[in-house]
């Protein structure tokens, strides 16, 4: 089987950073909480950059690193839970953005499991031969979605996006798994405008489709339900994934998991059996990016030193849908 090669990979960071303490001015919080029960100790906001303007921004940045120009581009794959449009779809902006004309363009919704999906999408389109160099981008304006009065969920999240080029990779190690848990709908919602229209009759049909109804576009999360959910799904995906090849975890140089919560990390490494030293962590400055999580760290870690090439790595990530998967590659 054919593994991938990252050629490039780029990110855009929001300059404006929001610390802990600043939102224990906005809400009853304070800096030890949100460390102690997450790992975080600021994040970045847009300061209205739109979602798509990061995405394109990150992948003009993996595209040039991977000494490409856009025409080179084959596909686009957009990750994304924050949007700017219901169409057109955030690949399409980055495509125009980027001036990729010789480029198709798709969407994926699958939160912080986005990034994941995308690359796995794009190794099974490039093994058809159809496509040479595709282009897999995480953009994330999630602090757009959050109730500031909800202090459960306002402090956890970030915004920022980050991109990978991606090639085929004649013989090296690649396995992957991804799943999805529709049953766990409810624990992570974010609603969308609800039906109506011109003639809709007073007594409209009311479909209870077992999520929280509420009628603000914010987001809600039952965070215990999705902890118990990611505290498995991350172990499980990594395991299914190298059972498939059986390829033995301990071998694996770095895994980039998925930045939701520092103790969600501890406790699946915990269940590996891997040290934490093996686990890329940037938790602390970026809160949970969703989609934008995974290619931030993977950015990172290639732009640090801390992955090299020939190293074994994987990428983890879980969130709503529910949604998990991992790629275990050679870098
Ligand atoms: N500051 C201070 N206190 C707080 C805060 C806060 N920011 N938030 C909640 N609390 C309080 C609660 O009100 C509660 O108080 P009470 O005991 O008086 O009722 C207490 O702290 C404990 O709250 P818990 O919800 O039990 O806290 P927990 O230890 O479970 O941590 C957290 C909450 C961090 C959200 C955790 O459950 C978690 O990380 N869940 C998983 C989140 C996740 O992984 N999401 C990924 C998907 S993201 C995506 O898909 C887009």
């Amino acid at each position: 089987m054919s593994g991938i090669k990252i050629l490039g990979t780029g990110s855009y960071i929001p300059p404006m950073v929001v610390t802990n303490e600043d939102f224990a001015k906005i809400v009853e919080t304070s800096d030890e909480w949100i460390k102690t029960r997450t790992g975080m100790s600021e994040r970045r906001l847009s300061q209205g950059e739109p979602t798509w303007y990061m995405g394109a921004y990150a992948s003009k940045e993996a595209v040039s690193a991977a000494g490409l120009d856009g025409a080179d581009i084959d596909l686009i794959i957009a990750a994304s839970v924050s949007p700017d449009y219901s169409f057109p779809s955030m690949a399409c902006m980055i495509q125009r953005e980027i001036g990729a004309p010789n480029a198709m363009a798709i969407d994926v919704n699958c939160a912080c499991s986005g990034f994941v999906y995308g690359v796995d999408m794009a190794r099974r389109y490039l093994a058809t031969g159809d496509v040479h160099h595709a282009l897999v981008v995480g953009c994330e304006n999630l602090t757009k979605l959050a109730d500031y009065s909800d202090r459960s969920t306002c402090v956890l999240f970030g915004d920022g996006a980050a991109a990978a080029v991606i090639g085929l990779s004649e013989g090296t190690l690649y396995s992957s798994f991804l799943g999805a848990d529709g049953n766990g709908a409810k624990s992570m919602v974010c609603r969308n405008i609800p039906p109506h229209n011109a003639f809709m009759p007073e007594e409209r049909i009311k479909i209870d489709d077992g999520l929280p109804s509420t009628n603000d576009p914010y987001m809600y999360m039952d965070g215990k339900e999705v902890y118990k959910f990611a505290i498995k799904a991350l172990p499980d995906a990594l395991s299914n994934a190298a059972a498939k090849i059986n390829f033995d975890v301990n071998a694996l140089d770095l895994v980039i998991p998925h930045q939701a919560n520092i103790r969600i990390i501890e406790t699946a490494a915990q269940k590996i059996g891997l040290p934490m030293e093996r686990f890329y962590l940037n938790i602390h400055k970026y809160g949970n990016t969703s989609s934008a999580s995974v290619p931030l760290a993977l950015d990172e870690a290639i732009r640090t030193g801390r992955l090299k090439r020939g190293d074994k790595a994987a990428l983890v990530g879980f969130g709503a849908g529910l949604t998990y998967g991992a790629v275990i590659f050679e870098y």
